[in-house]
């Protein structure tokens, strides 16, 4: 199936930029734009590695990465993804040297600065999972002016996993049914779609496809409730040199891959 482009992106418009477009015009033509994952998530591993191969402190890792991030976002919101969730800092992340998490910090704080007018342009939406209330609070005042700007969008939801960790989201679930009313109830029995508005997530999609670079096989406490039926592709390419071909690649094999949900083969 031909390829029909978001019209609203301002990024990928076959018309106006032929050249770069042409270049994946083959991995494009292949995707079925029938079929996309709702609900794309990666964990975006290797960036210390990838800075460390080239005699570089890990913060270059993290640096290069952005451009990564930029062209995940752009390729899913031309296709027409729903939402792309992206694991940027986990709960374990903290334990991390002082000076990484400081750079972090500032790298998200720059990186939505100067990202923000492009997603508008862009119709990108923004959200995020994960406890903020441990950022400093420059940090939490972008991140909440960045949603609040980009909230009258319709196109790609970004959803920025940070201070995130699938086990904390399913206690603080728990936590917050137990606080309400229902669950004190004598026999009320918590339903799944009751319990899924509790998480971090809740209103996204489930995610169909989770995508982990750097050719690690593990979900590393990410999304352990939302991935319950994610096709899993692992990638053999540090996050810093993940292209919009990668993401597309993945995108290939999710629709290769039999989704039988506990069924049997149709
Ligand atoms: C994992 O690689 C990467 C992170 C924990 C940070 C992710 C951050 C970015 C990609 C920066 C840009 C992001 C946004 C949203 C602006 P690692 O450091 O664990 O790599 P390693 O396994 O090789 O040590």
């Amino acid at each position: 199936m031909p390829l029909t482009p978001n019209p609203k992106s301002q990024i990928l418009n076959p018309a106006s930029a032929p050249a770069y477009f042409e270049q994946f015009n083959d991995l494009y033509r292949q995707i079925d734009l029938t079929r996309l994952p709702a609900h794309v998530a990666i964990i975006m591993d290797g960036n210390g590695r990838w800075a460390r191969g080239k005699g570089w402190t890990r913060i270059f890792g993290h640096e290069h990465g952005r451009d990564s991030v930029r062209e995940a976002v752009k390729t899913s919101g031309e296709l027409g993804v729903k939402a792309l969730s992206l694991f940027a800092f986990s709960t374990e992340n903290w334990s991390r040297p002082k000076e990484e998490v400081e750079f972090l910090m500032r790298l998200f704080d720059r990186t939505l600065r100067e990202e923000t007018q492009e997603m508008a342009a862009s119709n990108v939406r923004l959200r995020t999972s994960g406890d903020l209330s441990r950022f400093p609070a420059w940090l939490q005042e972008t991140i909440r002016h960045s949603v609040e700007t980009l909230s009258g969008n319709t196109g790609l939801i970004l959803n920025l996993a940070v201070n995130y960790g699938g086990k904390q989201d399913i206690l603080q679930a728990v936590n917050r049914l137990q606080e309400g009313y229902r669950i004190q109830d004598t026999g009320y029995r918590v339903t799944e779609e009751e319990f899924e508005k509790h998480l971090q997530t809740s209103g996204l999609p489930a995610v169909d496809l989770l995508i982990r670079t750097s050719a690690e096989q593990r979900i590393s406490n990410f999304f352990l409730w939302q991935a319950a039926y994610a096709e899993f592709v692992f990638m053999d390419v540090y996050w810093p040199d993940f292209r919009r071909q990668h993401l597309l690649k993945a995108i290939l094999e999710y629709q290769g891959r039999d989704r039988r949900f506990g069924n049997v083969i149709s």
